[in-house]
C-alpha cells in the first residue's frame, strides 16, 4: 500500500495548492492513506476548527502538528471536545505526544484505511533548538508497545537534522516510516534504512517559497538587520507542494520505496 505524506501546509497558499493537486497524486500513487503536517494551515501560525475541517474535506485523513499547534487558541476546544466522543473527527488531529502529561490532545492516532488495513500516526517533537519537553526516544518505545497495526508512520517535529536522523535509526524496523517535518526545507535524503523503515530528514513546506520558511521575507530580513520584533505575515508567491510516497507493505508495516515529491502551482 502506499502512504502520502504532505509537509507542513502553509497558510492559505499551501491550502490552496493542496486543494489543487492532492485528487491527482493520490490517483496516480494509488494511495491508499493521506497524512499532513497542518501546525502552520491557518495564516502560517496554528490551526483553527474550520480549516481542519477543510483539510478532511479534500481528502487527508489524519494532520499532525507541532511548536506552533497553540498559536489559534480555538484548538484547544476542539481537542477536548474530542475526550467525550469516542469517535470525533476531533481525534484525527494529532499534537505531538511528548508534550507534558495534562497537555489538551493527543499525539497517537490508531484507525483503518479505506482500504481496511490497520495503522496508526504518531506525532514526535524533537528537544534540540527547541522546547524542553519528555525524551520522544523512550516515549516512542512506550508508544510502540501498546500498537497493535504494523502500518506505523511517525513524523517527528524537530529543528536538528542529528535528532531526526537518531530517530530514524532508532526505530528502524519497528515503524513504516519516519518522515521529519519543521525546518519547511525539503532534504534529498529519503532512503529506506536497512530495517524497513522509509526516512526522509525533513519532507519540506507546502507553501510559499518566495519567503523565509514561509513568512514574507522583507520582515525576517528587517529582524535579521536590526534585532527588532517585527510582525510577521504569510508569504504567498512560488507556491510548492512537498510530500513524500511512502510504498510499503501492508501485512508487515516495512517500507519498499519512499519517494520525494515537489510539486509547483499549476500554470508555473
Ligand atoms: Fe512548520
Ligand atoms: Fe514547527
Amino acid at each position: 500500500m502506499r502512504i502520502l505524506f504532505i509537509g507542513d501546509i502553509f497558510g492559505r497558499p499551501g491550502r490552496t495548492i493542496v486543494r489543487e493537486r492532492l485528487r491527482q497524486i493520490v490517483s496516480d500513487h494509488q494511495v491508499e492513506l493521506v497524512i499532513a503536517n497542518a501546525e502552520n494551515a491557518a495564516g502560517g501560525f496554528g490551526l483553527t476548527p474550520p480549516i481542519v475541517e477543510e483539510l478532511f474535506e479534500l481528502g487527508i485523513d489524519v494532520l499532525t502538528t507541532g511548536n506552533h499547534v497553540w498559536d489559534k487558541r480555538d484548538i484547544i476546544d476542539y481537542f477536548n471536545s474530542a475526550n467525550d466522543e469516542p469517535y470525533s473527527q476531533a481525534r484525527r488531529v494529532l499534537r505531538p505526544a511528548n508534550y507534558p502529561a495534562g497537555t489538551p490532545g493527543v499525539g497517537v492516532y490508531e484507525g483503518t484505511t479505506r482500504g481496511g488495513t490497520p495503522y496508526a500516526v504518531v506525532n514526535l517533537q524533537g528537544r534540540v533548538f527547541m522546547a524542553n519537553i519528555e525524551d520522544p526516544f523512550r516515549l516512542a518505545d512506550k508508544i510502540l508497545a501498546q500498537l497493535k497495526a504494523k502500518i506505523i508512520f511517525v513524523d517527528m517535529h524537530a529543528e536538528a537534522t542529528s535528532e531526526k536522523i537518531a530517530m530514524g535509526w532508532y526505530l528502524d524496523g519497528r515503524v513504516t516510516a519516519v518522515v521529519g517535518t519543521h525546518t519547511h526545507v525539503p532534504t534529498a535524503d529519503e532512503r529506506v534504512l536497512p530495517g524497513g523503515t522509509a526516512y526522509q530528514t525533513d519532507v519540506g513546506m507546502t507553501g510559499p517559497y518566495d519567503s523565509v520558511i514561509g513568512v514574507q521575507k522583507e520582515m525576517i530580513l528587517q529582524r535579521f538587520l536590526t534585532g527588532m520584533p517585527a510582525r510577521f505575515e504569510a508569504a504567498t508567491n512560488d507556491v510548492r507542494l512537498c510530500a513524500v510516497v511512502i510504498d510499503c507493505n501492508a501485512a508487515t508495516g516495512r517500507s519498499r520505496a519512499v519517494q520525494r515529491i515537489m510539486l509547483h502551482e499549476k500554470g508555473l
